[in-house]
């Protein structure tokens, strides 16, 4: 049977259109992350969270509450049937995804921890206050700055995988599964 990506009477082919929100939204989120991180200045032991550095605060906690809003939904409103696909890949596939969320987190919470640990007040949207996660001046929490830099890259490197297995069912498998996050063709 040749499968239509557009027609949606037929099995749900397709991420609902929340989750296909939440998963651009983190993508651009992340874009914009990255950018002010590489641009702010260097942290010092006296730096205040100032301009960039503020807003490098302001989008990852925006983006750790983003992605457990998303980690909720998905719970609630499982993925469309798998693509055929060989056993090793699906499950290749699975295993980025939960590293992927996984990471999502923990990378936001080192960097809050660090924030923490240098004694700066961290708040949700700009005004939430959230709460410290490191006693001000803890050595676990300045060395969670290293380790926050470090899972970064390691962030890029498995986005690289995901983005390059989407690029070779794209082009190689020819099997539209692209078409799972984006929405349907008017
Ligand atoms: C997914 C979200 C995040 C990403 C991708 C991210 C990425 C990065 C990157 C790449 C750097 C290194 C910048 C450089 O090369 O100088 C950095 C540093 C830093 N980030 Fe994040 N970050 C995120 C979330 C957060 C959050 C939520 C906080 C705090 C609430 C935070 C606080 C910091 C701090 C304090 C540093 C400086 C660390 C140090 O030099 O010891 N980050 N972040
Ligand atoms: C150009 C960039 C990207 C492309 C083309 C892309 C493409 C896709 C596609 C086609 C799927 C559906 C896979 C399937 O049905 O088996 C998917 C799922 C997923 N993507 Fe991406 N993606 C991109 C960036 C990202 C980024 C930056 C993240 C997070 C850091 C991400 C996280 C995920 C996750 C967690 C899933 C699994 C969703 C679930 O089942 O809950 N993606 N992506």
């Amino acid at each position: 049977m040749i499968r239509d990506p557009n027609n949606e009477s037929a099995a749900p082919h397709r991420y609902d259109a929340v989750s296909r929100l939440f998963h651009w939204l983190v993508l651009a989120l992340l874009i914009v992350e990255f950018s002010i991180a590489w641009t702010m200045p260097e942290v010092h032991k006296d730096t205040r969270p100032d301009g960039l550095i503020a807003w490098h605060l302001f989008v990852g906690t925006l983006i750790l509450a983003t992605v457990v809003l998303r980690m909720l939904w998905r719970a609630f409103n499982p993925a469309p049937p798998d693509v055929p696909m060989p056993h090793w890949q699906a499950f290749a596939a699975k295993a980025i995804h939960k590293l992927l969320y996984a990471v999502l987190v923990v990378l936001p919470l080192m960097g809050w921890a660090n924030a923490s640990s240098r004694g700066w007040d961290v708040k949700l949207l700009g005004f939430i206050p959230l709460p410290a996660l490191s006693p001000r001046g803890s050595d676990w929490g300045h060395e969670l700055g290293d380790v926050h830099q470090a899972v970064a890259i390691g962030l890029l490197v498995i986005v690289g995988l995901h983005v390059a297995a989407a690029i070779y069912h794209q082009w190689v498998m020819r099997d539209d599964l692209l078409q799972r996050m984006l929405p349907p063709k008017s």
